[in-house]
């Protein structure tokens, strides 16, 4: 009884201790186990429902969970004297609370010719282990004794139940204790086989169920086993190993392709909420890179304490036929089994287009709803397409569109949908899963020229989506859950066609002169002074063009000189920005090309102290220059990420994992991106020279081997322009190709980056300053 009871220690032991089940997963996806909403299967109270956990796909179409319950009393047909004999459930996988106990065994403890008991049922532990592949079902009595000699002895050598269909035959080839399933065989480790020196043995499955002849011994023809030890190594429990874990808490290690690691820890301490450590147990998933390394930690939680949360885990493979791995935890202590289900992955698929992408104010092709204005309106279409496995045939999505996107809150939005003339639009789109994308047009307009004044800045157009959750849940209320991996927003630019030639890109050349009236001022002496100020644009159109005047502290600005035929009478407004004093004139949006102004602004110069010698005015144009350095086709493939929008940067940082590199093996990263030419193309850009520089660097982040470096291997490279390019010439060269190099000889990781630089563009000011009395050559006096 010792060793039953050691045995009885070891086997409690191994499984309390620390479980570690590997498990090929189809997919590494368990990002989306639904944790949140698991579903429990309780069992009878005491009977350690929970202690194994396993799943019965036996057609691949009913899902059921197996659980064992090894202390559970059975309600025996016939009356028997076993009692605790253990158990194993069967649970339908959708529905909780409807467990069935699976009828393996209800005979009475047999008895030889002469009446003595041969067997001893009672707390045998029948249920502590759970096998199932297929359509066959392996539960284990690991404390099954039985007598052999004279009688006088009892054994724990365990015994096992195969059932497949109705056939349920009893195996316990010389007494075993553990289980294992393959495909065709079974394998039983048993510590108890030849006076405990433990033994694995095989046997072929249609053998034992065409074998089975109700007698304690039945010969197999087709057996494998392991040698048995020498005497010197009884008591060693060698069959143990099919149950590694036990013995020194290792996980067992071998060189598996892409796998995920599940650990259940049931002695994980928790701090409850008043600080207190709770015993609740914990079950971490690993989700495998690939070799015996891992991503993120998923960690489950139990909610009771001593419950022995996550003393068995199975990983249920692909259960509810959606693609995905469902996960089920053990709880015996609680007579518990929680079921985590898979949240089917709905990857979408959205486009945005606009056409045309240049809008011509002029060409004012639509109608506005409900009056004969005509505006000049382009198309807007999205689709959204969704793919996700497992999830309801049709989904329903929110989308919603903003137009002008740039132009924030208050600013005049120059673009709105033709139907309800407002920037925003919103519609819940119904789509169908794994079939065509859904798509939808809608006309937009530009409205007209004169209520904004910012014609160079694009249009952004801005999509958005989100999947309606409430109604993608199927039957037992599972929700999907949207790929994370791709952006729920897309954005997509229009321009304005501008009076600049057929490039649309615009190449003004300004000139201003200034003439002044007076050549001499006086103290005490209202001194009025006008400036006849010739602004020329000998170039193409000059947007949101400006002529600005700084006064001098001494000078108060009058106004416009409107009397005169020559004279233009520009609008002007004076400004205080500051301590500044501007006057601001509308030059014209655009100051077409060729154009010629002349226009005489009136000042008075009254506040001349004895100090001043001269009055300096600052006059200059200004238009808008657009600082824009957009990268596109912001699409990257792989593992790569942008850490930025991608948006109009002057600089961005892009972010690749290359997972591990074996021996020998090489990662090229090819990185492709154009330049936005519109950026090269402004006439002020035109005379400069450009660097395109590209910085990429990698870093290892994880050796598979610890402690061999103490430093991991990292490295920084820059690629620039041999020459500074001038802005043409980039500007042809459309696209532009990086090419990053990271090779690493040894089984490494390491990460790219990139980056990209250019130069700030000058602003466009033309300037020229007046000094009244540059070309009177003399000083002012009193
Ligand atoms: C099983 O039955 C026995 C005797 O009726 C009782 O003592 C024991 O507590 C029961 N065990 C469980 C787990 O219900
Ligand atoms: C999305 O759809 C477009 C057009 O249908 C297609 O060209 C593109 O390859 C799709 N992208 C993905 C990731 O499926
Ligand atoms: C879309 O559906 C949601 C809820 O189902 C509703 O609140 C919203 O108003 C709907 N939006 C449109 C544009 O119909
Ligand atoms: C667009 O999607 C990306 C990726 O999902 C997200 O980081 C970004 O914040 C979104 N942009 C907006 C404006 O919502
Ligand atoms: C006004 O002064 C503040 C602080 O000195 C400065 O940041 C800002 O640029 C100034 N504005 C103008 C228009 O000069
Ligand atoms: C660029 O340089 C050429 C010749 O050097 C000159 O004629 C032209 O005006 C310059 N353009 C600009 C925008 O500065």
């Amino acid at each position: 009884l010792t060793e039953i009871q050691t045995m009885a220690k070891h086997l409690i032991c191994c499984w309390i201790w620390a479980l570690v089940a590997l498990f090929y997963f189809q997919q590494a996806l368990s990002f989306n186990l639904d944790s949140s909403k698991p579903t429990v299967f309780a069992g009878p109270p005491g009977s350690y429902f929970g202690f194994s956990v396993a799943f019965f796909n036996p057609d691949n179409k009913r899902l059921n969970i197996l659980v064992g319950a090894p202390r559970a009393n059975t309600s025996d047909q016939t009356p028997s004297t076993v009692t605790e004999r253990g158990a194993v459930f069967s649970c339908p996988w959708d529905k909780s609370g409807s467990c069935t106990q699976i009828e393996f065994d209800s005979t009475d403890d047999r008895k030889n010719s002469k009446g003595q008991q041969m067997e001893f049922k009672s707390n045998q532990w029948f249920g502590a282990t759970v096998r199932s592949t297929g359509d066959h079902i392996l539960a284990c009595a690991p404390l099954y004794q039985w007598s052999t000699y004279g009688f006088s002895e009892r054994e724990p050598v365990g015994t096992c139940f195969l059932k497949k269909g109705n056939d349920i035959v009893e195996y316990s080839p010389c007494r075993s204790s553990m289980y294992m399933i393959t495909k065709n065989r079974v394998v039983i480790g048993g510590p108890g086989s030849f006076y405990w020196q433990g033994q694995l043995i095989s046997d072929d499955i249609t053998e034992v169920i065409s074998r089975y002849n109700k007698e304690f011994f039945t010969p197999y023809s087709n057996q494998l086993s392991t040698k048995s030890a020498g005497a010197q190594y009884d008591d060693n429990y060698l069959g143990k190993p099919v149950c590694v874990f036990c013995f020194d808490n290792k996980p067992f290690i071998s060189p598996f392709r892409k796998m995920d690691l599940l650990v259940g820890a049931p002695l994980f301490m928790d701090r409850g909420s008043d600080g207190k450590l709770r015993e609740v147990g914990q079950v971490y998933v690993y989700l495998g890179k690939g070799g015996f390394t891992f991503n993120n930690v998923i960690k489950l939680t139990g909610s009771e304490i001593y419950a022995r949360y996550g003393s068995s885990v199975c990983s249920l493979g692909d259960l509810n036929m959606d693609g995905y791995n469902d996960l089920i935890v053990g709880v015996f202590g609680a007579d518990k089994a929680v079921l985590y289900r898979a949240r089917p992955v709905i990857s979408v698929n959205s486009t945005l287009d606009i056409s045309p992408q240049i809008l011509n104010p002029e060409d004012k092709s639509c109608t506005l709803p409900g009056t004969t204005t005509t505006v000049s309106c382009f198309t807007v279409k999205y689709c959204l397409k969704a793919n996700g496995k497992g999830a309801p045939s049709s989904l329903h999505f929110q989308v919603d569109l903003t137009l002008d996107r740039l132009k924030h809150k208050g600013a005049i939005k120059r673009v709105l949908f033709l139907h309800n003339k407002m920037p925003h639009y919103s519609k819940n789109m119904t789509v169908s899963n794994r079939q065509g994308p859904a798509c939808e047009e809608l006309q937009a307009y530009l409205i007209d020229d004169s209520e904004f004044r910012d014609k160079i800045t694009p249009i952004s157009v801005f999509m958005e989506y989100s999947l309606d959750y409430k109604t993608a849940a199927d039957k037992t209320g599972l929700l999907p859950i949207l790929d994370q991996s791709t952006p729920t927003n897309v954005t997509k630019q229009a321009h304005i066609l501008l009076d600049c030639g057929e490039d649309n890109i615009c190449k003004p050349d300004l000139k201003l002169s200034v003439v002044s009236d007076q050549k001499e001022i006086y103290i005490g002496d209202d001194n009025p002074l006008t400036l006849e100020v010739t602004a020329e644009n000998a170039g193409e159109g000059a947007y949101e063009a400006d002529l600005t005047v700084t006064l001098p502290s001494q000078a108060d600005f009058i106004g416009v000189v409107r009397n005169s035929e020559t004279l233009s009478r520009l609008s002007c407004a004076f400004k205080k920005e500051n301590q500044t004093r501007v006057v601001v004139c509308d030059l014209g949006n655009p100051m077409k090309g060729g154009t010629k102004i002349i226009t005489g602004l009136r000042f008075s110069v009254h506040q001349l102290s004895e100090q001043d010698t001269e009055v300096k005015f600052d006059l200059q144009i200004q238009r808008v220059a657009l600082h824009q350095y957009a990268m596109h086709e912001c699409k990257y493939n792989g593992l790569c990420v942008s850490t930025q929008d991608c948006g109009n940067t002057e600089c961005q940082e892009i972010k690749c994992w290359v997972g591990r590199l074996e021996k020998g093996q090489s990662a090229i990263l090819f990185i492709y991106s154009r330049l936005a030419v519109s950026t090269f193309l402004k006439a002020e850009s035109q005379n400069k020279s450009y660097n395109v520089r590209s910085t990429a660097s990698f870093s290892v982040i994880e050796m598979p081997y610890k402690n061999l470096f103490s430093e991991l291997p990292t490295s920084t490279t820059s690629v620039k322009n041999p020459q500074p390019v001038p802005g043409w010439v980039v500007a042809l060269a459309v696209l532009a190709g990086l090419l990053l190099l990271a090779l690493l000889i040894f089984v490494m990781y390491k990460m790219g980056f990139f980056k990209r630089v250019r130069p700030p563009q000058d602003d466009s000011i033309e300037k020229e300053q007046l000094q009244p009395q540059e070309n009177g050559d003399r000083n002012t006096e009193a």
